[in-house]
């Protein structure tokens, strides 16, 4: 038997935890914080499990990410919680890379679920827009695209360099995320997919794309579909964000575009994300970075990280205790127990420590 089935005989979730770097480490010992406060009183605990992966690491002995690291995790763990990566005593941000992407592409995390969900209409920079305006998820495709690290520098530092960086888009990878949209859609009665790409201009890249979108679709009859190009895409989003439900896109647009959705919704401090694969050990973090202009400050907000958590016990099967972190959220954010950048007074800690103690008062 694998240590993992032990692992959930015995009621137990293996957690792996990853804090990084910068306000990555301070926002993920809130969000273990409230997470051991929440199931606290359940018959399935948390065991947790830490790893010092990150640039203190690297300057120390030149790790990265460990050799074994992505088998171990998949064999010995239920999930896996990150902070963020990002340090810029490594300007060439490689450990970061061989951290974050490389747990990304050797667990095969397909798929990267960022919601976008406004809590309160007072946190949005948009004129007249309230909480049913802002409610859709981005499906980000994780494992391709540009970030696949395929292409390399010729003749480096002269006038002549050229510098490639190969876009990869494979059949099967942007076949699974297009139908994990449309199962995602149908799963949580959402009714709209909509695809966005640049197929004008890359014409062979995007054109698989754009054909695997609209083979996939016809297997969906009951969900509408759309295409827009990723231009027009991120205009209509500002303009009229209540049009989207589920939007899928690659890589790179994803990333541009759930910085944008999280601005939206009331900044980066508020948004989580999962790296997925279905019914494989997965990976949830904050969707901001290390901010080091802030980090050591007790500034951050934790609530990302929370969201993640939150996002982290769906996956675990743990939907009650879910529920009570994203209730513990909304109150936090209702009642401006929060962080500076949601308006509030507290601290990083103190932000944590109201949450644990909301969610241990109202546990469900
Ligand atoms: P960032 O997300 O770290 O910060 C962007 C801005 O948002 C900054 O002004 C920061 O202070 C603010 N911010 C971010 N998170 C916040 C929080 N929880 N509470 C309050 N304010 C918050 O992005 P960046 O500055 O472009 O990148 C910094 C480093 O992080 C870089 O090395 C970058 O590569 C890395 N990064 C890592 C991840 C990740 O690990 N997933 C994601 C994005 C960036
Ligand atoms: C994110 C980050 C990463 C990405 C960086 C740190 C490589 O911006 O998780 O959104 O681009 O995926
Ligand atoms: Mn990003």
């Amino acid at each position: 038997m694998s240590s993992k089935s032990s692992a959930n005989v015995s009621g137990s979730k293996r957690i792996a935890v990853i804090p990084g770097d910068g306000i990555g480490t301070e926002v993920t010992r809130e969000a273990v914080k409230v997470l051991k406060a929440v199931t606290s009183g359940s018959r399935t605990k948390l065991d947790f499990t830490e790893f010092d992966w990150g640039a203190e690491r690297y300057l120390r002995d030149g790790t990265t990410l460990p050799p074994d690291a992505a088998p171990m995790l998949r064999r010995d763990f239920d999930a896996v919680l990150f902070g963020a990566v990002g340090d810029p005593r490594v300007p060439s941000n490689i450990h970061a890379a061989d951290i974050l992407l490389g747990l990304r592409a050797k667990l095969d995390l397909y798929v990267n679920l960022r919601p976008v969900e406004l809590i309160d209409a007072a946190l949005t920079p948009l004129r007249d827009r309230g909480t049913s305006d802002i409610n859709f998820v981005v499906l980000r495709e994780n494992t391709e695209g540009l970030y696949v690290g395929m292409g390399g520098q010729f003749q480096r530092g002269t006038p002549h360099e050229v510098a490639v960086q190969e876009d990869i888009n494979t059949r099967k990878g942007v076949e699974r995320i297009i139908r994990y949209a449309f199962e995602y859609a149908r799963e949580h009665q959402l009714g709209r997919v909509c695809m966005s790409d640049k197929s004008n201009a890359l014409t062979y890249g995007h054109e698989l794309w754009l054909r695997v979108f609209s083979q996939v679709k016809d297997e969906y009859p009951g969900i509408e579909s759309r295409h827009l190009y990723i231009d027009t895409l991120v205009m209509e989003v500002v303009r009229d964000p209540g049009q989207f439900r589920v939007i899928v896109t690659c890589n790179l647009f994803g990333d541009i575009l759930s910085d944008l959705g999280a601005q939206l919704a009331g900044g980066l401090g508020l948004a989580p994300s999962g790296n997925i694969h279905p019914g494989r050990v997965s990976l949830f973090e904050p969707v901001h970075g290390s901010a080091p202009t802030i980090a050591g400050k007790n500034l951050a907000n934790p609530c990302g990280a929370v969201l993640a958590s939150a996002m982290m016990l769906d996956h675990l099967d743990l939907r009650p205790q879910a529920e009570a972190l994203r209730k513990a959220i909304r109150a936090a954010v209702h009642e401006k127990h929060t962080t500076v950048d949601l308006g509030g007074t507290l601290g990083t800690r103190e932000a944590g420590d109201w949450l644990a103690e909301y969610v241990t008062k109202n546990p469900r």
